[in-house]
């Protein structure tokens, strides 16, 4: 089949170079000219696990194919799809207008009828609005083309995305034509072939089962480091307490992580936009609020925590710091905990040691070069010298880490740990002070 996708960030290049691998004729637009000569080059301008091996692979069988010209997208594909970006505007509220330009485009070069297939994490109610834009452009045009509308929200976690695209749990479709379902199933069929996993719903309540899945897994994780926050107050350890639910099949052991706060580009815009949108309906998500400001609170924590031992003095201390991006096998720092702490340290005068296996070069592009911020390149490097290490993101190789030399490296030995990697009392036999989430052991 043939099929066009607006948008080469994240979702799009995955969505694209997928379907391609499936055998379909895929051609990716996007409006920025040097992306798309990368791409071209079958160099993948974001860190995902596997992706430049299949943009290569369906790029040299001439699957996949790489264009600026949004009139040539119009005319290829069947299939429409718009995946680009909705930055949450000023109040938190997803901001349409790359999506709306999108639909304006299609508007103007439509010559025979297309699937408008919106990707993005969108609002409820942006489908009406895109079909809206496709028509005013039409009249204009004093055109009369026949075309659809139809939600399907992507799922994908970073650093698993391929993985998850090619075995979905499930794939959300929304439209109010019974015809656009059938040319959907198929387009997905070979990702679905042991089970039917297509959910068929209307418009609205697909776009909104995009916000509640992430909603849903942010308020687990909030929900845990408000526990974490009272266990610590409590004298009990978090971890136990962990398994001890997990083991409910009703709640179950995933997503009950605590640690020092959720980030990414979805959990924190998308709780935001639900909750701005709530507002919009004259109603107070109080839930949705609350999910956010825990999810605030906890990401200040391990600074919080670093102030209290040093006395309230950061002035002239280094930090180590083992991780920047907001999760592992990603180098993604949109929203991350890293960058609340060092911004934090910073402002209290104190100096950071940062190592991350792929984040190094976005922490660069993000900071740029500043007396306070030595990038090293090691894990071992970043504890040169510094008065404590901090933990954020749990990369697998700082999971089994040295801890005699952590101890010989380090001033003040002194681990604050944002990811609860470590059996506290194993650590502490190697003379480390040693600060979790939610495990009974507070600085003061
Ligand atoms: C998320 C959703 O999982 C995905 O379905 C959706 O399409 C996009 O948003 P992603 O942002 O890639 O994916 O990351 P995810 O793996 O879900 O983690 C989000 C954040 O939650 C990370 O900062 C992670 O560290 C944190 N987290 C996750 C916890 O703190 N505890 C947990 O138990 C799980």
């Amino acid at each position: 089949m043939h099929l066009t996708i607006f948008g080469s960030g994240y979702v799009g290049l995955v969505t694209g170079a997928c379907f391609a691998e499936a055998g379909n004729d895929v051609l990716c637009v996007d409006v920025d000219e040097r992306k798309v000569e990368m791409l071209r080059r079958g160099e993948s301008p974001i860190y995902e696990p596997g992706l430049e091996e299949l943009l290569n692979r369906n790029l040299a069988a001439g699957r996949l194919n790489f264009t600026t010209d949004a009139a040539e997208g119009v005319r290829h594909g069947l299939f429409q799809f718009i995946a680009v970006g909705t930055p949450p505007d000023e109040d938190g509220s997803a901001d349409l207008k790359y999506v709306l330009s999108v639909a304006e485009s299609i508007g103007r070069h439509l010559s025979e009828y297309r699937v408008v297939v919106t990707k993005s994490t969108v609002p409820v109610g942006t489908a009406d609005k895109v079909r809206a834009r496709i028509d005013a452009t039409l009249a204009e045009r004093h055109a009369q083309i026949e075309f659809d509308v139809v939600s399907n929200p992507e799922f994908l976690k970073e650093g698993a995305a391929i993985n998850d695209f090619m075995k979905p749990d499930r794939i959300v479709v929304g439209t109010d034509n019974p015809r656009t379902a059938e040319l959907l199933k198929a387009l997905y069929d070979p990702f679905t072939r042991n089970r039917d996993r297509m959910v068929v719903m209307d418009v609205r309540s697909s776009e909104l089962t995009k916000y509640a899945a992430n909603a849903m897994l942010a308020t687990k994780i909030s929900f845990m480091n408000e526990l974490a926050n009272l266990a610590e107050r409590m004298g009990a350890d978090i971890e136990k307490v962990r398994l001890g639910i997990g083991s409910d099949p009703r709640i179950g052991y995933h997503f009950i992580y605590p640690g020092c706060g959720y980030g990414g580009s979805c959990f924190p815009k998308d709780v935001q936009a639900l909750a701005r949108s709530a507002q919009e309906h004259a109603f107070e998500a109080k839930l949705l609020n609350a999910v956010e400001a825990v999810n605030l609170r906890q990401k200040s924590l391990l600074f919080d925590k670093l102030s209290r031992y040093f006395g309230g003095d950061l002035a002239g201390k280094t930090i180590a710091l083992w991780g920047l991006a907001f999760k592992p096998n990603t180098d993604d720092m949109r929203a991350a905990p890293s960058r609340t702490l060092m911004e934090a340290l910073w402002a209290a005068g104190a100096k950071v040691r940062a190592y991350d296996p792929v984040a190094m070069q976005e922490a660069r592009r993000i900071y740029g070069e500043r007396a306070d911020l030595v990038l090293a390149k090691s894990a071992k490097e970043a504890l040169s010298g510094a008065d404590a290490l901090a933990i954020v993101t749990e990369w697998q190789e700082f999971r089994s880490p040295d801890f005699d030399m952590i101890k010989s490296e380090l001033g003040r030995p002194a681990v604050f740990d944002g990811r609860n990697l470590y059996d506290p009392a194993f650590v502490r036999r190697f003379g480390l002070k040693y600060y979790a989430i939610g495990r009974g052991d507070n600085p003061c």
